[in-house]
């Protein structure tokens, strides 16, 4: 189940019998290569190199090691870019044309681009879509990575304007659909249409949203045909992309996944852990920076799972530092081993490491290998040695898909709506969506991510926690499942243009909850405001923060809490629930407690920073706490890996005996 990335075109073929006998000798299966070996493989144009590529495949092919070959198109060379310079993206902050010497330099508009990427995707596939060695593709690296989505390029500017006359067909309908009226921003033809950048103040937000649906589309233009080609000449093969959150890169993940057989997630628990919790106070920091937070890797891993409906691989694992968060501290002991077995139990089929050697040049000199520069195996390799034994110990290569009983709807348009029109500082998309994921994990519970057009029926309770747009063929899913539906602040409160729904928000949410918005408020952050439950004794700490609706209720409605402020906060329609603020976290597991209990949903009360995960009839612990916790299994149980106490970081792996 485990693999590694390898870079044999950064080392001397004289390594590479070595290192492959290496990685069989610790267990691996799988090597990706390739992803950024464009000036090796053509080092002038329409002069091509496969000769070091194929001593290579053929290497890992005798020692029965498996290769996903990645397409390099995230790394156009300097002979390509210096023939053709328009290929480089335009920054959209400043203007400026980004520059050769890093990667992602390419525009995603650029017709020259897709030509050349193609070109040599295809000469690839044809080389190798039938090497004995190779089994999948990844397609070009991380996509829209570092800021790369969007371009402020002229062929971006006349891309929009032609994707702007294929949406609208005429420029009144336009400036209808985007109200244009509004700062006299009409425009008199689509040949006049800006991109929604550099201008005084801000822009205007339906223009930014047919912004970022058109720098979506062009990144699925450029996709879908590298994936087109591979499959033509490679048609046994897998394809894939190695993911990164969709809050890094602002693409529709759902739409780009729809291409690929599975997608792949790279996964870097502490830098990204770092990087998301940079505000939080240093205890907490210095709490998670050896371990990451218990629910940050799997927040991304369940959304990964949900792209292509169960089958996912880790394609990047940290095995040690890395080199590009604000700070790179070494994971606690053990770490790599929980984090690989926590990416199993959440339905990974396969985890690669990142990377075979550490480099001991260019960029990432300071991140760490399963080798050291010095080829000593560094601290991880010890770890992989054992997790690799508990994997065929525990039999989970044989595992049935993750499932569950409690799906989160997510999408690019909310993510989006919220980044164009935040109107409080503390009401952000992702932290809202991980603090629901958060408070369901800590009560033991599986979690699916799923798309607005998901047939919700094989869920108890589906959480919307923002929802700006919905559609009619939605409200009818709603309907047609059996499952518990909690809609949060903002749901149905923009139509598909950006605008305000003409009955209010939540707009075509009123079919199932008769109720109307009329006013909204954001609160600074830090204050909380109380929130009284009215059939039950109110516990403690039940508060809002950040985010206050005012509800008109028709009197269909159950009030099932208020705000002595503003009133009703919570209200319920049969399966239907509206919360209108943002809860704070006790008021959040008090209602999510109250929902599992009456949709008969089991949770489990596992000790503090301990999480359980089940896949097939296994279930997992993993204990992130630096000292030791016990759990407390109701039922009985046999252990396949491990005992109920865990030492500090450790992983133990039961059945429910009937
Ligand atoms: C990933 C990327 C790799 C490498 C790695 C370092 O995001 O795909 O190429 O740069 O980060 O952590």
């Amino acid at each position: 189940m485990l693999g590694v990335c390898y870079y044999p075109e950064q080392c001397a073929p004289a390594l590479w019998p070595s290192d492959v006998r290496r990685m069989m000798k610790l267990g691996l299966q799988v090597v990706r290569i390739g992803e950024f070996a464009w000036s090796r493989l053509e080092p002038k144009e329409g002069v091509w190199d496969f000769s070091w590529l194929d001593q290579i495949l053929d290497l890992l092919h005798q020692q029965g090691l498996q290769v996903v070959l990645g397409t390099p198109t995230a790394t156009p060379p300097k002979w390509l870019i210096d023939k053709h310079p328009e290929i480089l993206a335009v920054d959209i902050y400043t203007g400026h044309k980004r520059g050769f010497g890093a990667r992602r330099h390419y525009d995603f508009s650029s017709d020259i681009y897709l030509e050349k990427s193609l070109a040599i995707t295809q000469q690839l596939a044809k080389r190798y879509g039938t090497h004995p060695a190779v089994i999948g593709w990844q397609t070009d690296n991380e996509l829209c990575c570092h800021d790369t989505t969007c371009s402020a390029s002229n062929a971006a500017r006349t891309a929009f304007q032609q994707w702007c006359e294929q949406r609208y067909t005429s420029t009144q309908a336009l400036n209808e659909a985007w109200g244009n009226v509004f700062w006299s921003m009409e425009y008199p033809d689509f040949s006049s249409i800006e991109l929604p950048l550099f201008a005084v103040t801000e822009t205007n937000p339906a223009h930014r949203l047919a912004y970022q649906r058109f720098s979506s589309d062009q990144v699925l233009r450029f996709h879908n045909a590298m994936v087109s080609c591979i499959r033509q000449f490679a048609p046994n093969h897998f394809v894939t992309h190695n993911f990164i959150p969709m809050q890094e890169t602002d693409v529709d993940n759902y739409s780009l996944a729809a291409a690929l057989d599975f997608a792949s997630y790279d996964n870097y628990p502490l830098g990204r852990t770092d990087l998301f919790f940079r505000d939080a106070p240093l205890q907490q920091r210095r709490r998670w920076m050896r371990t990451g937070h218990p629910d940050f890797a799997t927040f991304f891993h369940d959304q990964t799972r949900g792209l292509t409906s169960g089958k996912f691989w880790i394609m990047e694992q940290q095995p040690g530092p890395v080199n590009w968060a604000e700070h790179n501290p070494h994971p606690a002991p053990g770490m790599v081993r929980l984090w690989t077995l926590e990416a199993i139990a959440h339905g990974a089929e396969r985890v690669c490491y990142f990377r075979w050697r550490q480099a001991a040049f260019a960029q990432e000199q300071m991140h760490a290998g399963l080798l050291r520069p010095d080829d000593c195996p560094s601290p991880a390799w010890t770890e992989i040695e054992q997790v690799q034994h508990e994997i065929t110990q525990c039999a989970l290569e044989a595992l049935p898909s993750t499932t569950a009983e409690v799906a989160i709807i997510t999408g690019a348009s909310s993510q989006w709506i919220d980044k164009i029109e935040r109107q409080g500082a503390g009401f952000d998309y992702t932290r809202i969506h991980f603090e629901v994921y958060s408070t369901l994990r800590q009560m033991g519970l599986n979690v699916d991510f799923v798309p607005i057009h998901t047939d919700f029926s094989k869920y108890k309770l589906v959480l919307a926690p923002m929802l700006p747009i919905l559609d009619q063929d939605f409200i009818q899913r709603c309907q047609q499942s059996t499952a518990t539906f909690l809609f949060g602040p903002r749901t149905g409160a923009k139509t598909q243009e950006f605008r305000t729904p003409h009955n209010l928000a939540p707009g075509l949410l009123q079919q199932l909850l008769p109720l109307k918005v009329v006013a909204v408020e954001t609160l600074p952050e830090g204050v909380e405001e109380p929130v009284l439950w009215s059939q039950m004794p109110t516990p403690p700490n039940q508060s809002l923060h950040l985010w206050n609706e005012h509800l008109e209720c028709s009197k269909e409605l159950e009030i099932l809490a208020h705000s002595p402020s503003s009133g009703p906060i919570l209200v319920r329609h049969q399966r239907f629930y509206y919360l209108g603020c943002l809860p704070t976290p006790a008021l959040q597991r008090t209602l999510f407690a109250q929902l599992c209990q009456d949709t008969g949903i089991q949770t489990f009360d596992a000790p503090e920073n301990v999480r359980i995960t089940t896949r097939g009839d296994l279930h997992f612990a993993f204990n992130y706490n630096d000292s030791p916790a016990t759990l407390d299994i109701a039922e009985q149980a046999y252990f396949v890996l491990g005992s109920a106490t865990l030492k500090a970081h450790d992983v133990c792996i039961w059945k429910a005996v009937q």
